[in-house]
C-alpha cells in the first residue's frame, strides 16, 4: 500500500516551484529534502589536533576517506571531494595521500575545498587551517566566551574549525589532543574518555581524548579554560560506575549542585523507562555564559548555557529549577536518541529533537505533576507553536526546504514534533510504545536514519500499520477539528461526528486529513464516566472502559455509543489534549463547560473548561470595547478592532471598563467556578495556579478574526483580572496567607513546596491587578522579605506592571543587590523590558546602553530586545515606534551574531495577526529589514519568508 504521506510530499513539491525567494546579494541557496543523496565518501577515523593560542589557534586534521560511491565505470576517475568551510577560516595546508598540495591543486570559495584527482579506494587527508576564536562573535564552531575556549558545532558549525564533509551522515571515530597555556586553561576537555596528558614545552600542557563511538561532526566538541568542577558518581544498572562532572566559573561553584542531581534523576529515569544504560565512564557537563541556544548534547561532553543549568535558591525561581531538569534531561537522553541514533540529515531533525523532547516531556511529568506539566506544555504549543503554525515561516514538522538550517530550530520541530511522538504512544499504549523504541536501537544503533525509519519500527515492533501518522510529518498548519454531538433518548445512543480540516499554509494550498486519536470520556448526570459502548459498521460492540480512544483519520466521519442512559452526557474530548489540534464542540454550552469544569475525572479538561469559558467571555469584551467608538476614517465601518487603536493607560482602561459593563460584566457563574477551584481543598495547589491563570496574549490574538489590537486586548485581559480579584479578594487573600512560609523555612525545590509558591503568587499576581494601595504595599513588603527568588522576582513582575514610587524603588533595590549576578540581571532586564508601564520604550532604550546590557551576548538579547516584543503596550504601539525599535536592533544585532538576529525577527513574522495598520507598519520594517546591506542568510531567510506570504 502506498504511504499516503508521499501525496502529501507531492503536493509540497509540485508548491515549491511558485515559492521563490526574493533577490539577495549573495543568492543564499534553498537546500530541498527532495534533493537528498549519499555522499560520494565516508570519513572513517578523525584524528584533530588543537593547538590554541592567543592570537591564532591552529588545527590539524587527519581523515581517514573512504569511497561510497560505489563501483566506478571501466575508466572513469573518482569523484571529487568538495568539503564544507566557512570563509574565517583559514587553510594553512591541505595534503592528500601524504603528498602537500599546491596552490591550483585544489579549488577554494568562501564555503568549499574541493580535492580532485583522487586515489581509489581508502587515502588519507590533512587539512591545516588557522582561526581566530577570540573574533568568532558568532558563537558557531570555536569561539571565547569569559576568557574560555569551547565549541558549537550543531548544526553546521564544525566547518567553522575545519574543512569537512559536514553532514550527519557522515559517521566517524575522533581522537583530539587539545594543548594550551597550562596556567590560564588548566581545564581541557575533550567527547568520550580521556587517553592521555602531558606537559609541553613553555608552560603548556595537553590532553587526548579518544571518544569510542562513531559519531557525525556536529557531535564534536571541545573545552580549555580556568573552570572550577563539582563531581557526583551514578551507578548504572548494569552496576558500573559512571563520573558525572559539572565545570563553571569558579564564582557560579555554589550553583551547580542542582545539575548534577537532575542528571543523576534523568539516569536513573531513562533505565527505568527505557532500559537505556549510558555507555561511557565519564560525563561532563560545562556551563558557558555565551550561547545561542539553551544546551548541546555533545557526546559525553554536554555544553549548556549557563543561564540553563545554574541554580540557587536565591538565584533561580521554581520556574528555571524545573526547566533546568528538563534541560539536563533532554541533553542526556540524546545520547541515544540522537547520538547512538543519529539523523541521516538535517531535514530529520525533528526525529532526534520531537523524540527528545517527548522524552524530556515525559521525564518531567514523572518527577512532578503529570497534569501541571501537560498543561504547561500545551499552553506553550497554543501560545507559539500555533502561532508559527499559521503564520508565514509555517512548515512540517520534516521540512521540506531551508536555507540556514539554524532557523529550523523551531517550537515546530521540538514540539508539534514532540505531539507527534506522542501520537504513537496515544495509539501504541505505553507498552506498544517501548516495543517500538526497543526495536528501533535494535535495528539502528550506529546509524543515521529518517522519520519513516523511527516509524517502521514503531509499526513493526507491534505488528500494525501507521503508514497513516506520515502526514504529520508532511504537512504544515494546525488541523481544526469540528464535533457535532447527537443524543437519541429512544435508543440512548450517542453519536460524534467529526470533520477536519488543515488550513493552507504557504506552499501548500491543499491538504490531506491527518489521523487524530480523539481521546475521550462522557459525563452522566452526576458528573461521573459513563462506560462507554462503541458500536462499530458491522454492529459489534466495542468496550472501552471510561476513557477510550477514537481513531479518526478520514475527513468525516461518525462514532456511536450505545446504552449511555436515559440522560444526555455531556461529552469530554481530547482529554489530555490527546492530538495538536484546534477543537470545536459544536453546541457546547457554557453549562458543559461549567460542569466539565467542576466534574471531568481528566484533570487538563477541567482547566481546558475553565480556559475555554474565559476565552469566550474575552472575546465579548474585546469585541464590545473594540465596537465602543468606531474608528472615524474606517468608512466602511469597517475594522472594529482598529477602533481602539492609540488609546493608551488610563483611556484604554475606562473603555474596556465601559462596554463590559454594558454586557452586565463578569458573570456570576464564571465567579463562582474560580471560586470553587480556589477554595477546593482535594485541588493540588499548582494545579490551582494553572486554572486561575487566563489564556495568553499570543492565543487569544489566534482567536479575533481581520487581525488584533494588541493593548486592546491586554486591557481587556487585565480588567478580567481585576474584576475576578475585585469579588473573589477575600478567598485570594486566604490563599495568600495559608501559602505563605515562616522565612526561616529553608527553601525547597519539591513538588509540594512549588505548589504551595505557585498558588500564592497566582493569587497575589490576581490581587495586584485592583492597584489597591494596601495590596501594593505589601507587595513591596513581600519583595524585600523574599526568603528565595521565586517569591521575591514574583512580587517584583507585579511591581513593574504597577506605575508609582513602588516600581522603581523594587528595581533600583533589586540592581543593587544582584549588580555582581549576570544571570539574575537577566531578569531584571526581561521584566523591565516586557512590562506596559507608560513611557517604557525609552527605558528599554536607555538600558541598551546600561552596564547590565552586553548585545555580543545572546541571553542579553533574548532578555531585553525579545523581551520588548512581549509587551503589547509598547511593541505595538499604534505609531510604530516598538517595531522601529526592534528592527533597527536586529541590524545592530546582524553584524554580530546571526543566529540571534534572526532569532529577534520572529515576532514580525506574525504580522498578519494584527490590524491592518500595524500590518502595514510591520511589514515596513521587514521590507526595511530586507533592503539593509549585508544581511546574513539567516536574517534574510526569515524576513524574506516573512514578507513573501504577503
Ligand atoms: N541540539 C540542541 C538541543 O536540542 C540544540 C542546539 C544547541 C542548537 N545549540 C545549537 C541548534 C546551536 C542550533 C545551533 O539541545
Ligand atoms: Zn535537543
Amino acid at each position: 500500500m502506498a504511504a499516503p504521506a508521499n501525496d502529501a510530499e507531492e503536493i509540497s513539491e509540485a508548491e515549491e516551484e511558485e515559492h521563490k525567494l526574493p533577490p539577495h546579494p549573495t543568492t543564499p541557496q534553498q537546500k530541498s529534502r527532495k534533493d537528498y543523496a549519499p555522499p560520494p565518501y565516508l570519513i572513517a577515523n578523525v584524528d584533530l589536533d588543537f593547538d590554541l593560542r592567543e592570537e591564532a589557534c591552529t588545527v590539524t586534521s587527519r581523515l581517514t576517506v573512504t569511497p561510497n560511491y560505489g563501483q566506478l565505470p571501466a575508466g572513469a576517475a573518482p569523484p571529487p571531494l568538495v568539503l564544507d568551510g566557512r570563509k574565517d577560516v583559514k587553510l594553512v595546508s591541505v595534503a592528500v595521500a601524504g603528498r602537500k598540495l599546491e596552490a591550483g591543486e585544489y579549488q577554494l570559495t568562501d564555503k568549499t575545498l574541493t580535492l580532485s584527482g583522487l586515489p581509489e579506494g581508502e587515502f588519507g587527508v590533512e587539512v591545516v587551517t588557522e582561526l581566530k576564536p577570540q573574533d568568532n562573535t558568532l558563537l558557531e564552531g570555536l569561539y571565547k566566551s569569559s576568557g574560555n575556549y569551547s565549541t558549537q558545532c550543531e548544526a553546521e558549525g564544525f566547518r567553522g574549525i575545519t574543512y569537512f564533509l559536514d553532514r550527519p551522515d557522515v559517521m566517524a571515530k575522533y581522537t583530539t589532543r587539545i594543548e594550551a597555556d597550562a596556567a590560564a586553561y588548566p581545564v581541557l576537555l575533550g567527547n568520550g574518555n580521556l587517553k592521555e596528558t602531558g606537559q609541553a614545552d613553555g608552560g603548556r600542557h595537553y590532553a587526548v581524548w579518544v571518544d569510542p563511538y562513531p559519531k557525525p561532526c556536529y557531535l564534536f566538541a571541545l573545552v580549555a579554560g580556568k573552570l572550577a568542577m563539582k563531581e557526583r558518581h551514578f551507578t548504572t544498572c548494569s552496576g558500573r560506575d559512571v563520573t558525572l562532572r559539572i565545570f563553571v566559573q569558579e564564582r557560579n561553584l555554589g550553583k551547580a549542585d542542582q545539575a548534577l542531581e537532575s542528571l543523576i534523576h534523568a539516569m536513573k529515569w531513562d533505565e527505568d523507562t527505557y532500559g537505556l544504560e549510558y555507555d561511557l565512564d565519564l560525563f561532563n557537563i560545562v556551563a558557558v555564559d555565551d550561547f545561542n541556544m539553551g544546551a548541546m548534547e555533545n557526546k559525553s561532553l554536554n555544553i549548556f548555557n549557563s543561564s540553563r543549568v545554574l541554580a540557587s535558591p536565591a538565584t533561580a525561581t521554581d520556574l528555571d529549577y524545573s526547566r533546568l531538569e528538563g534541560v539536563v534531561g533532554h541533553e542526556y537522553f540524546h545520547n541515544w536518541t540522537g547520538n547512538r541514533v543519529t539523523c541521516r540529515d538535517w531535514f530529520q531533525l525533528t526525529l532526534k529533537e520531537g523524540l527528545t523532547r517527548y522524552r524530556d516531556q515525559e521525564f518531567t511529568s514523572d518527577m512532578n505533576s503529570r497534569a501541571v506539566k501537560r498543561i504547561e506544555d500545551v499552553m506553550l504549543l497554543r501560545a507559539s507553536q500555533f502561532t508559527e503554525d499559521g503564520g508565514p515561516m509555517a512548515h512540517p514538522v520534516r521540512p521540506d526546504s531551508y536555507i540556514k538550517m539554524d532557523n529550523f530550530y523551531t517550537l515546530t520541530v521540538y514540539n508539534k514534533g514532540a505531539e507527534v511522538v506522542r501520537l504513537y504512544e496515544t495509539l501504541l499504549g505505553k507498552a506498544g510504545f517501548r516495543k517500538g523504541m526497543d526495536l528501533y536501537f535494535q535495528r539502528h544503533d550506529g546509524q543515521a536514519v529518517t522519520c519513516d525509519d523511527f516509524r517502521a519500527a514503531m509499526a513493526d515492533a507491534n505488528g500494525v500499520n501507521l503508514d497513516s501518522l506520515g502526514v504529520w510529518y508532511g504537512q504544515a498548519g494546525t488541523p481544526h477539528l469540528h464535533v457535532r454531538t447527537a443524543y437519541d433518548g429512544i435508543s440512548q445512543t450517542y453519536t460524534l461526528t467529526c470533520r477536519q480540516r488543515t488550513p493552507p499554509t504557504p506552499g501548500q494550498p491543499d491538504k490531506r486529513p491527518v489521523l487524530i486519536p480523539i481521546r475521550l470520556g462522557l459525563l452522566g448526570p452526576d458528573g461521573s464516566d459513563l462506560p462507554l459502548r462503541l458500536r462499530h459498521k458491522d454492529g459489534s460492540v466495542e468496550d472501552l472502559g471510561t476513557t477510550g480512544v477514537l481513531r479518526f483519520e478520514t475527513a468525516e466521519a461518525s462514532f456511536t455509543f450505545v446504552e449511555v442512559g436515559p440522560a444526555e452526557p455531556v461529552p469530554s474530548l481530547l482529554r489530555g489534549f490527546s492530538a495538536p489540534v484546534k477543537l470545536e464542540v459544536e453546541g457546547q454550552t457554557d453549562e458543559h463547560l461549567y460542569f466539565l469544569l467542576a466534574h471531568d475525572s481528566d484533570p487538563f479538561n477541567r482547566w481546558e473548561s475553565g480556559q475555554r469559558l474565559a476565552r469566550k467571555l474575552l472575546m465579548r469584551m474585546y469585541h464590545a470595547a473594540a465596537a465602543a467608538a468606531p474608528a472615524a476614517n474606517s468608512a466602511d465601518g469597517g475594522h472594529e478592532a482598529a477602533a481602539a487603536n492609540g488609546l493608551q493607560g488610563d483611556e484604554l482602561r475606562a473603555r474596556v471598563e465601559l462596554a463590559c459593563a454594558a454586557f452586565g460584566g463578569v458573570p456570576d457563574s464564571l465567579v463562582e467556578a474560580y471560586r470553587a477551584v480556589v477554595t477546593d481543598p482535594a485541588l493540588d495547589g499548582s494545579f490551582k495556579a494553572m486554572a486561575m491563570s487566563l489564556p495568553t496574549l499570543n492565543e487569544l490574538m489566534e482567536g479575533v478574526e481581520g487581525g488584533a489590537d494588541p493593548p486592546l486586548l491586554h486591557a481587556c485581559r487585565l480588567a478580567l483580572s481585576r474584576a475576578l480579584a475585585g469579588v473573589l479578594r477575600p478567598e485570594l487573600q486566604a490563599a495568600v496567607k495559608d501559602n505563605s512560609d515562616p522565612p526561616e523555612q529553608p527553601y525547597r525545590y519539591a513538588a509540594d513546596a512549588c505548589a504551595r509558591r505557585a498558588l500564592k503568587n497566582r493569587a497575589l499576581a490576581l490581587l495586584s491587578t485592583l492597584e489597591d494601595p494596601a495590596i501594593t504595599a505589601e507587595l513591596l513588603r513581600r519583595f524585600r522579605e523574599a526568603t528565595n527568588m521565586t517569591d521575591e522576582i514574583a512580587a517584583l513582575g507585579c511591581l513593574v506592571e504597577l506605575s508609582g514610587p513602588e516600581r522603581e524603588a523594587a528595581l533600583t533595590a533589586f540592581y543593587d543587590k544582584f549588580t555582581h549576578d549576570p544571570l539574575v540581571l537577566l531578569k531584571w532586564l526581561g521584566l523591565q523590558a516586557g512590562s506596559n508601564a507608560p513611557g517604557n520604550l525609552e527605558r528599554v532604550r536607555a538600558l541598551t546602553s546600561h552596564p547590565a546590557f552586553n548585545i555580543s551576548n545572546p541571553n542579553n538579547c533574548y532578555a531585553l530586545l525579545l523581551g520588548f516584543s512581549h509587551s503589547p503596550a509598547h511593541f505595538h504601539a499604534a505609531d510604530g515606534s516598538g517595531y522601529a525599535f526592534l528592527a533597527d536592533a536586529v541590524l545592530k544585532v546582524d553584524g554580530i551574531n546571526h543566529q540571534v538576529a534572526a532569532r529577534l525577527v520572529a515576532p514580525f513574522s506574525s504580522w498578519r495577526r494584527y490590524d491592518p495598520p500595524r500590518q502595514a507598519l510591520m511589514k515596513a520594517q521587514l521590507q526595511r529589514i530586507l533592503e539593509a546591506p549585508r544581511l546574513s542568510e539567516n536574517v534574510f531567510e526569515i524576513a524574506s519568508k516573512s514578507l513573501k506570504a504577503a
